[in-house]
């Protein structure tokens, strides 16, 4: 795994200024033009860039992509008000989502929309989110460049915010415009396992899943930050286990993680540097699980492994708390991750984290090396079978 020093850029958008992506001549042309990633892992083929959408999606061969999840701005950061866990707060997300008018709003996705399309394979397809500020023209400019429409998803929020002028309906859906490369595409589409999860019935276009808990926040926040749910439903949706997926506005990482979950290989970029931060605490924190659930003799300490799903009709059996067997083994360990190496530098058992940290203490190491401590308890019993 390979992090590169994370530089601030500008973060306005140059792609307003921009007509187009210009695709290099050669695919060994726009490979060599791509730019460090600022973080690699080749053993689960992720790589994230930070930049302009516009220039890293030019520097990535033609036809290489199965499947592209795009979250561009709203446009909607408009100074106006909404309603947030019973409080009025303010809609703007951030400087990269405020309007520059109706004409260079729909120029910018015209410009990003072609460039995935020269990206993705084709059969592959694309999957874009918003709401009713930008997703009519997204729809537009993929008619106007030969894409496929295929489906468009209503995203159904649950427990939507309050209306607080009480002059509209609550906003409790998000669109998903889901559309194969050009009209010629055979698009995949994995419908038998979404019928599994619709309870053996075809899935339809409406999906009700609820907004990241906070245990997805837990890393940090991000303003429009995705559920890992609809992620993994679309990705499992539309693509294989190796099939390399890409999000060109990777906001807090959540096609990142969700992709390294579902065994996708995957490329991610974001102007932001503290969206890339956010980014990379997910997913190193999911990194760090599945590498202790490997090295732990198959004790798997990987809390988030599975689907996040909570939509799914299956009830949770509840955790078995009677068990049939004799406690041979009890140990709580301590994993500590460092800041620079994202990977387990010190490991301790202790009672308690006090305990662990003046073991840590007395260690070779410093405390500025450590981004976070990971705590595990195992019990292993003996199963005495009837
Ligand atoms: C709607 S958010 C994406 C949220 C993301 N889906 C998630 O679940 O966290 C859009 C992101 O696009 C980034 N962005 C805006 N314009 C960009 C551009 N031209 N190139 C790359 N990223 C851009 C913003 O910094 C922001 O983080």
């Amino acid at each position: 795994m390979i992090i590169k020093r994370l530089e601030t850029v500008p973060k306005s958008t140059p792609h307003l200024a921009a007509s187009g992506a210009q695709a290099p001549a050669t695919a060994e042309a726009a490979a060599s033009a791509l730019p460090a990633p600022v973080f690699h892992d080749p053993k689960h083929h992720i790589k994230i860039f930070q930049g302009d959408c516009l220039d890293i999606l030019a520097a990535i061969p033609e036809s290489c992509v199965d499947l592209i999840f795009a979250d561009p701005p709203y446009f909607l950061s408009t100074n106006g008000i909404t309603c947030h866990a019973g409080r009025m707060v303010s809609v703007n997300k951030g400087q990269w989502d405020v309007s520059r008018g109706a004409d260079a709003n729909h120029e910018f996705n015209r410009a990003w929309l072609a460039a995935c399309q020269r990206v993705l394979k084709p059969n592959g397809t694309i999957w874009v989110s918003g709401t009713s500020h930008v997703i009519h023209s997204v729809g537009f400019a993929m008619q106007q460049l030969g894409f496929k429409l295929l489906n468009d998803i209503s995203w159904v929020k649950p427990n939507p915010p309050p209306n607080l002028s009480c002059r509209y309906f609550t906003h409790a859906t998000e669109t998903i415009i889901w559309a194969a490369r050009d009209k010629k595409s055979r698009h995949k589409f994995n419908y038998k396992h979404m019928k599994e999860i619709a309870g053996g019935k075809q899935m339809k276009s409406v999906w009700t899943i609820l907004p990241p808990d906070k245990s997805e926040k837990r890393h940090g926040k991000h303003p429009t930050q995705k559920p890992v749910a609809l992620l993994e439903r679309i990705l499992q949706a539309a693509s294989d286990e190796g099939d390399l997926v890409l999000d060109p506005f990777l906001g807090g990482g959540t096609t990142i993680v969700s992709a390294l979950r579902l065994r996708r290989h995957a490329y991610g970029c974001d102007l932001d540097i503290d969206s890339i931060h956010l980014s990379l605490r997910r997913l190193c924190s999911d990194l760090v699980h599945a590498e202790l659930s490997v090295s732990s003799l198959q004790i798997s300490v990987d809390l988030f492994s599975g689907s996040m799903d909570r939509s799914l009709r299956t009830p949770i059996r509840p955790m078995d708390s009677s068990h049939s067997g004799k406690l041979v083994r009890r140990d709580r360990s301590f994993y500590f991750i460092g800041t620079h190496r994202r990977e387990v530098i010190y490991s301790v058992s202790a009672e308690n984290m006090e305990e662990a940290l003046q073991k840590f203490q007395s260690s070779p190491h410093s405390a500025i090396e450590i981004l976070f401590v990971i705590k595990t308890e195992t019990e292993i019993y003996l199963h005495q079978g009837k």
